[in-house]
């Protein structure tokens, strides 16, 4: 069978690259300027974890890491902050984020790739920056593909779309359809792990941490009902900004998930009630890291931080919320194979394997 090698750039935790070893992709490395990112990248994938700028990773390291795969796949998500709705109401024009989609182009000039792919929010198409990168693959040869996903018609427990592209110099490549007719829920994730309360921890795992409320959000939690907003709060525990009749209102910030939907898009701060429709269904806080991570398609013992580590909300956070949902990944994984004509193993062919077989997550 033909050697197959991916290296995934802008890696992160690992999201994409989890979802594609699962799918028998054989990730090789994955490339990350966040060194916090190591944990979680080398212990749940067996793959190693290169922390570098992409803008300065050379095409002989590429080439390196392919040594000499009959089938190299270039993946890569870079940071989407450039391209997000909100960025763009901002001048954020002449931050250097936006020429990372370049210095991915650059890599794939110089290594040409028989695979590529690339996931991003779906705003990145309305940018001069990824028309230059979709004429730079069919220059070169490539079939390219691009679609805007629902997640949740593959089986995410979460709204969120996303523009998925594929680009292959073997032939026409193409995203597999949907899997699922309806979307899974809130409930068929998380229902499962155990009660804890706001600004604590489970003793089993300090990944299941939730963020401390103040006294004036636990009352406006307490009044909040599954799948509502704080039109159903008392008047006097509504901010003041909505309470002014502007007409600009913003009725997704604070609130309950309802059981029975997806979750709403996980954004980096999805571990704060003030955040968004981010409070736990039925528990009187915002949903955990791990439930965030969960929802975000990771099994439920994916590793984020050594034993013994301290949580910082804020860093995995952005690490979790910032992933390319685990869900995606293996879609994007069936796809390959499927173009490839390859029936997959569903397993990292190198030692170690995938961490979570081993590893016993927590559920009630
Ligand atoms: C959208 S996240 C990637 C998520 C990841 N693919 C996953 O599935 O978990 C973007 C990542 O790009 C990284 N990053 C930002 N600038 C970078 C650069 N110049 N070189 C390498 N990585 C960079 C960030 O640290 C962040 O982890």
């Amino acid at each position: 069978m033909a050697e197959m090698a991916c290296v995934d750039l802008f890696c992160g935790a690992g999201g994409l690259t989890h979802g594609l070893i699962s799918e028998g992709i054989k990730v090789v490395a994955g490339i990350d300027v966040d060194e916090a990112c190591r944990h979680p990248f080398e212990t749940n994938n067996a793959a190693l974890f290169i922390k570098e700028d992409v803008g300065r990773v050379s095409p002989k390291r590429i080439n390196k890491l392919f040594s000499g795969a009959d089938i190299r796949i270039l993946a890569g998500c870079a940071p989407c902050q450039p391209f997000s709705t909100y960025a763009q109401r901002y001048d954020v024009v002449g931050s250097p984020r936006w020429g990372l989609l370049y210095q991915f182009a650059r890599l794939i000039k110089s290594t040409r790739p028989e695979l590529v792919t690339m996931e991003n929010v779906p705003a990145v198409t309305k940018h001069a920056v990824f028309d230059d990168f979709v004429e730079a693959l069919r220059k070169l040869g490539y079939w390219v593909h691009q679609d805007v996903v629902d997640c949740t018609l593959y089986g995410l427990p979460q709204s969120r779309r996303r523009m998925v592209l594929l680009a292959s110099l073997i032939g026409p490549i193409e995203l597999i359809g949907p899997t699922h007719e309806r979307p899974a829920t809130v409930r068929g994730a998380i229902r499962k792990l155990p009660s804890i309360r706001q600004g604590t921890a489970h003793p089993k795992d300090p990944l299941h941490s939730a963020s401390k409320l103040s006294e004036l959000n636990l009352k406006r939690i307490r009044a909040s009902r599954p799948g509502g907003t704080w039109r159903d709060w008392p008047k006097d525990l509504v901010a003041e900004c909505h309470r002014r009749e502007t007409g600009h209102t913003y009725p997704g910030v604070y609130g309950r998930m309802a059981w029975d939907e997806p979750a709403p898009t996980l954004t980096t701060q999805f571990y704060g009630f003030g955040n968004g429709r981010f409070g736990h269904p039925t528990q009187d806080r915002a949903i955990s890291l791990r439930e965030g991570a969960i929802l975000q398609g990771f099994p439920p013992s994916y590793s984020f931080v050594p034993e013994g580590a301290p949580i910082h909300f804020k860093a995995l956070g952005r690490m979790i919320g910032n992933a390319v949902p685990v869900t995606l990944g293996k879609v994007i994984g069936q796809s390959i194979s499927a173009h490839l004509g390859i029936k997959p193993e569903r397993k990292n062919s190198k030692k170690g394997g995938i961490a979570d077989v081993a590893r016993k997550p927590l559920v009630a």
